[in-house]
């Protein structure tokens, strides 16, 4: 019983805290398999941000117990927000559920599991569900296993090809600014930092591993180290992290999210100019372009401090990409309020948006305020959006077409007969290449474009080493774990 598969849902620190409990697990002698027909364990890593999510995993978790009527000794272990978000309450629902792990734990899976086997394989039955969602102080500091693609089984040989190219780096845990609709303070804790050293070290393990992109990942990165590390020359200890990440040899792309809007002071723009390697692509979130529901949202900016922000960042970088996250329906959110979300939607010209509806989250301010919008407006004002969204985008991928973008091959395309890769405006590409190409920034020249994909053919004549020899050698590709995820 050591095959064990993770099940991710939600955003990208989730599946950072799914890869350090399966490096942790694979480091304890078990096996993490891609397929979950194959499996001794099955861990839901699961998100509570919507209702709608945590809906998905119950009812996953609800079709897993079957399984264990046929096998007595198959594990199902939910882990991360929804677990710290209803911890022994999910039992009324999920009875046979073995282990309840919070955000706090993830380092003590391995344990438990071990737990839980030796007491099988004694015959010692397992009354009892194990839970633990208790606070750990440290606890942001044990997010830093990673594990290679060629330690998931599963997939087939010569999955095991595919070389890492791209990793997330956890900086930072929890979240302290209590914006009214969010779970998020509730799920994750406190906001805490890593040490600076330590996740400097960790990107350079990673560099020295053939690791090219590195994302730095947390609730609220753009407040990394406030309390743990003073400002230097107007230098705020984020913007610090990102010289030490750029400095380390062999990395060639920095991104981060999620940042918050009030992070973005003069020194973070400057850091546009002069960090080359930092991609010129940003996530800022704006919630709502109301000033009087960004009050109530307890989100501490403006409309005009928030597009300021936007100009400012054009102003160093002309050629900025923009996402957001919007929220309609907010409580109490008018006609004329939603409207003026959409002119400042509009005005921001993002490429990238994640629009949600707002769902209650019982235990946030937002869950009590009155005046809950209906879903049929609230359906209503995200279309609105979404069609915007559709027509930004193809405007920039028709704006891309004979342009020459730089490249990072990652591996095959979910076809298996191509490969895909994004530009640093993190736009996804597929294109013919050679395997030997995984892992370099390559030029491609775009010449088909659909909403969400670039197309075109890479320009190897002239390119050190790189020139293609024509023979596609595709190794088939190895999802991690899989991710029911679709939000982040
Ligand atoms: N800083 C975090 C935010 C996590 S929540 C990050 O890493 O992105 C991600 C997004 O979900 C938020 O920006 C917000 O737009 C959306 N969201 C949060 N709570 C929500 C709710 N109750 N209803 C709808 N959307 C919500
Ligand atoms: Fe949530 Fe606001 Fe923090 S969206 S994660 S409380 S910045």
């Amino acid at each position: 019983m050591n095959r064990v598969h993770i099940k991710t849902y939600g955003c990208q620190m989730n599946e950072r805290d799914s890869e350090a409990v399966a490096a942790m697990l694979r480091a304890r002698g078990y096996r993490i398999v891609g397929s979950e027909d194959e499996c001794d364990v099955m861990l839901l890593n699961t998100c509570s941000v919507r209702d709608a999510a945590e809906q998905k995993a119950i009812g996953k978790a609800a079709n897993i117990t079957h399984r264990k009527k046929k096998n007595p000794d198959f594990v199902l272990g939910i882990l991360g927000c929804m677990a710290q978000n209803r911890g022994a309450e999910l039992l009324d629902k999920l009875p046979d559920v073995d282990l309840i792990v919070g955000t706090q734990k993830f380092h003590q899976v391995p344990d438990y599991l071990d737990n839980l086997r030796a007491a099988r394989e004694a015959g010692v039955p397992i009354g009892e569900t194990i839970i633990d969602i208790g606070e750990e102080a440290g606890s942001q500091n044990t997010i830093k296993d990673h594990l290679s693609p060629e330690s998931v089984e599963g997939s087939g040989g010569a999955a095991d090809l595919v070389p890492q190219v791209n990793a997330f780096v956890s900086i930072q845990q929890g979240c302290n600014m209590d914006c009214a609709f969010c779970i998020v303070p509730k799920t994750r804790g406190d906001e805490r930092s890593r040490p600076m050293d330590d996740i400097v070290t960790e990107c350079r393990t990673l560099a020295a591993r053939g690791v090219k992109e590195i994302t730095l990942l947390g609730q609220i990165v753009t407040s990394y180290g406030r309390r743990d590390y003073a400002h230097t020359n107007g230098i705020s200890p984020f913007v610090q992290l990102l010289e030490r990440v750029h400095e380390i040899e062999g990395i060639e792309r920095i991104r981060f999210t999620s940042p918050h809007p009030r992070g973005f002071k003069e020194d973070l723009a400057a850091a546009y100019g002069r960090l080359s390697k930092l991609c010129e692509y940003v996530h800022l979130p704006m919630q709502s372009g109301s000033n009087r529901i960004l009050k109530a949202m307890n989100r501490p900016y403006s409309r005009e401090r928030y597009k300021e922000i936007v100009d400012s960042l054009r102003a160093v970088r002309p050629d900025m990409y923009f996402s957001t996250d919007i929220i309609v329906g907010f409580p109490g959110e008018t006609d004329e309020e939603f409207e003026q979300t959409r002119e400042l939607f509009e005005a921001c010209n993002y490429d990238m948006a994640y629009v949600f509806k707002y769902s209650i989250r019982s235990g946030t301010p937002a869950a009590d305020m009155g005046d809950q919008i209906p879903d049929e407006v609230k359906e209503h004002r995200n279309q609105v959006l979404l069609d915007i969204l559709k027509k930004n985008s193809e405007r920039r991928n028709a704006a891309l077409l004979g342009t020459v973008e730089e490249v990072l091959v990652e591996g095959p395309d979910k076809t298996g007969k191509r490969f895909t890769g994004r530009t640093r405006g993190n736009r996804v590409a597929i294109f013919d290449a050679n395997p030997r190409l995984i892992g370099q920034l390559v030029p491609l020249k775009i010449d088909r474009a659909s909403v969400s994909t670039l197309y075109g053919e890479l320009q190897l004549a002239g390119v050190d080493g790189l020139e293609a020899d024509g023979q596609n050698h595709i190794p088939s590709s190895s999802g991690l774990m899989t991710s029911a995820g679709s939000q982040f």
